[in-house]
């Protein structure tokens, strides 16, 4: 596996950039915008191929890297579902898992610090956001902040994780790299408490000041979606409802782009064919699935996503392949949902 853990020394923000292997996929947890050219670099010498960025939660010190990497490499966002940012690309609940190829991470809600935080495990180890810190835990104090969830997640779910399993935070002010659950448990101050009430009133007398960045990192933060607007001016993108309306057309193919975990969970378009987004380039390629299917059939395109920015992306890259017919479903199922359009199992 490749692993590295990344350093903003600006706003204490550790990322973390995870592979299987040399020449495959990656995924980036917390990245943040001012080291995107770094990461890229870095993403290059290893050879690797972003395919997913994530954030643990709306972050309040530093502006996130999300929506720079999905520009500049067509990679999907991914957060939690409870999240305020207005659009990412796939949002994933506990339970879930966030996969790539060679790598799945087990997806927890771990709320307190932000009411969108969550931590993601692997077998070993466990990146725990804002919520778990080393010798420390997320302050609860603003967006929704909450420390008996907090004290919940923190002792309900991640404290029972194996003692073993190592901790990696995305921040840390002292210098610290990593630690254990069980470690934690031993030496954390914020743990040593009694009961719920303990914890309450330790987070109260916290008094923290404001994060220097409060006031441009949450706006911007929330404001990270793709401008599908772009797209619809190009005359690329159809609104839920006129997609409803070609749904039987036997000169339209409505191609899902989702991964499947999030077809059976949140149902399709019936009738719709399944290409994942990942796929996309060897689909739309010389003798690509999609490009036969245009070519033989004459059909005309409709890709969908969830929220509509893999579709965006998609539509982009398959007018550049030349399949110039491409349309996409702005806003995705859940506008298709919304607009009542109908829905397969
Ligand atoms: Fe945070």
């Amino acid at each position: 596996m490749i692993f590295r853990q990344l350093f903003d020394s600006v706003s204490g923000t550790y990322s973390y950039l995870l592979a299987s292997r040399t020449g495959g996929e990656a995924l980036i947890v917390d990245p943040v915008l001012e080291k995107v050219d770094r990461y890229l670099q870095l993403i290059r010498e290893l050879d690797l191929r972003l395919v997913k960025a994530v954030d643990t939660h709306l972050h309040a010190d530093h502006i996130t890297g999300l929506g720079a990497l999905r520009d500049r490499t067509h990679c999907i966002t991914v957060m939690g579902e409870n999240t305020k940012a207005d659009v990412v690309s796939m949002r994933l609940a506990e339970g879930d898992k966030l996969a790539i190829e060679g790598l799945a991470l087990d997806v927890l809600y771990t709320p307190g610090h932000t009411d969108d935080s969550y931590s993601f495990v692997m077998a070993d180890r466990v990146f725990t956001g804002d919520t778990l810190l080393i010798r420390g835990t997320g302050r609860t104090d603003f967006q929704n902040g909450d420390a008996r969830m907090q004290y919940e997640s923190l002792f309900g779910k991640l404290l029972r994780l194996p003692d073993e399993t190592l901790v990696f935070p995305a921040h840390d002010y002292k210098g610290d790299t990593v630690s254990t659950i069980g470690e934690e448990k031993r030496y954390n101050p914020r743990l040593q408490v009694k009961s719920v009430d303990d914890y309450v009133v330790l987070m109260a007398n916290l008094h923290l000041p404001n994060p220097k960045m409060m006031d441009v990192a949450v706006p911007s933060n929330i404001k990270i979606g793709l401008h599908q607007q772009d797209v619809a001016k190009r005359g690329w993108a159809l609104t839920a409802d006129k997609a409803i309306a070609l749904l039987d057309r036997p000169d339209v193919a409505f191609v899902d782009l989702r991964e499947a975990g999030e077809r059976l969970k949140h149902g399709s378009i019936p009738g719709a064919l399944h290409a994942p987004y990942g796929d996309l380039q060897e689909n739309i390629g010389e003798g690509g699935i999609l490009r036969e299917l245009a070519r033989a059939s004459d059909k005309r395109i409709v890709f969908y996503c969830a929220f509509g920015e893999r579709s965006a992306m998609a539509v982009q890259a398959a007018q550049d392949a030349g399949l110039l017919a491409a349309l996409h479903v702005e806003g995705g199922l859940d506008a298709w949902k919304r607009a009542q359009g109908p829905i397969a199992p």
